[in-house]
């Protein structure tokens, strides 16, 4: 049988805004001879950013997983750290790589979140802080973890890679915690090529993060921290610049192709669309569908036939990091207080969407999928 497409449909594929804006932006640049260093569409972008999610201060970065480095070094977090296994193995990767403990907690099956009865099972003498997950851009449980982190004098930050645009409890994702990371990655749906910023309402986090971006220099020779490089440059923050402006465009075709989805896996026994709260403010960039055990075939049956017809979905975030090197080793049985991450993670698949997939597309996708669960 021949494929339902004949290019690879990714998830993930970049939304880009309007090319000439860009282009635009960056023939100015290059005429300033600014590249780096905190130029002015580093700060544009910068303001632009707290403005949209209402909180006093975006660090913007050159990645999210620097900008998480940099939040967990500025909030001075040591020892052990909580965090959800079922995230992208950045979150735990930017703790290791400081020598800090990453200690895994289980999910609510439910959410994909942590879940902060599991979370305070996993607190030692050594623990130091939370970083919650807003997976899927769907917001973590944010009363109850900053009451778990009060209890027990901890500190409580957000890896909110997922969340840009999206609404927690009526408020915008950015202003929970002492911090929140963002990522702007090319697979984002808000994108600036590579980039990421942490957000913050804390002004004195604020400026020693600022600092720790550019190798502790504070004026031209004093040195006052032992810093990195975490700098977003200038073209990067033209690209931001640019899809602000776009973001909205794009947030309607994720909306419409959810949709769709909705419609064309509507029925099938055992493939679940996790749904959206749509009195909330949503990004709809991931697409979620869960194949439990009552459906007929295997999530990874319906997988290998969506790549056979050239849809990469993916299984994110297969098969959990403590399933991955070095937590692996670290944690040979740390299958056992994660019940819920082995079984979320067996059921998932995320589809493809964005700018460039359009509705009759997600209708044969739904297709593929009927085709195959029977
Ligand atoms: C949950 C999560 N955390 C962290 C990151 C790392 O961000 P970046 O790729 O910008 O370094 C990503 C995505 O890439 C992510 O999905």
């Amino acid at each position: 049988m021949t494929e339902k497409f004949s290019e690879i449909i990714h998830v993930g594929r970049p939304n880009i805004g309007d090319r000439e804006a860009f282009l635009q932006l960056v023939g100015e640049m290059f005429d300033r001879r600014w590249l780096s260093n905190n130029g002015p569409l580093v700060q544009r972008f910068e303001q632009r950013i707290a403005e949209y999610l209402g909180v006093r201060h975006c660090v913007a970065m050159c990645n999210g997983t620097v900008a998480l480095e940099i939040a967990i070094r500025a909030l001075g977090l040591t020892g052990e750290v909580i965090v959800p296994s079922y995230t992208f193995v950045a979150t735990a990767h930017a703790l290791h790589w400081q020598g800090i403990t990453p200690v895994f907690a289980d999910i609510d099956p439910a959410t994909h979140n942590l879940d902060p009865e599991a979370v305070r099972r996993m607190i030692t003498p050594r623990t130091s802080g939370i970083i919650g997950v807003h997976l899927w851009g769907r917001g973590a449980p944010v009363d109850a973890l900053s009451q778990v982190a009060d209890e027990h004098g901890l500190a409580l930050m957000y890896d909110a890679a997922h969340a840009f645009g999206c609404s927690h409890q009526g408020r915008m994702i950015g202003g929970f915690g002492r911090a929140e990371v963002l990522s702007f990655h090319a697979t984002k749906f808000f994108n600036t090529f590579e980039g990421g910023a942490v957000v913050t309402n804390d002004d004195q986090l604020a400026e020693t993060m600022r600092l720790m971006r550019n190798f502790g220099f504070s004026g031209f020779d004093n040195v006052v921290y032992p810093g990195t490089n975490g700098k977003m440059v200038e073209v990067c923050a033209a690209m931001g610049l640019v899809n602000l402006d776009y973001i909205d465009t794009v947030i309607e075709a994720n909306r419409r192709n959810y949709h769709a989805y909705r419609e064309a896996l509507a029925g099938l026994v055992g493939v679940q669309l996790m749904p959206y709260d749509e009195a909330e403010q949503n990004n709809f960039q991931y697409v979620i569908v869960e194949v439990g055990p009552e459906c007929r075939v295997t999530r990874d049956q319906i997988v290998d036939e969506l790549h056979r017809h050239n849809v990469l979905a993916r299984k994110y975030f297969w098969p959990g990091c403590h399933r991955m090197q070095p937590y692996r080793d670290l944690y040979p049985h740390a299958g056992l207080v994660l019940a819920h991450t082995e079984r979320v993670a067996a059921q998932v698949i995320v589809m493809p969407t964005g700018t460039t997939l359009a509705e009759a597309d997600v209708a044969r996708i739904g297709e593929i999928v009927a085709g195959v669960v029977g």
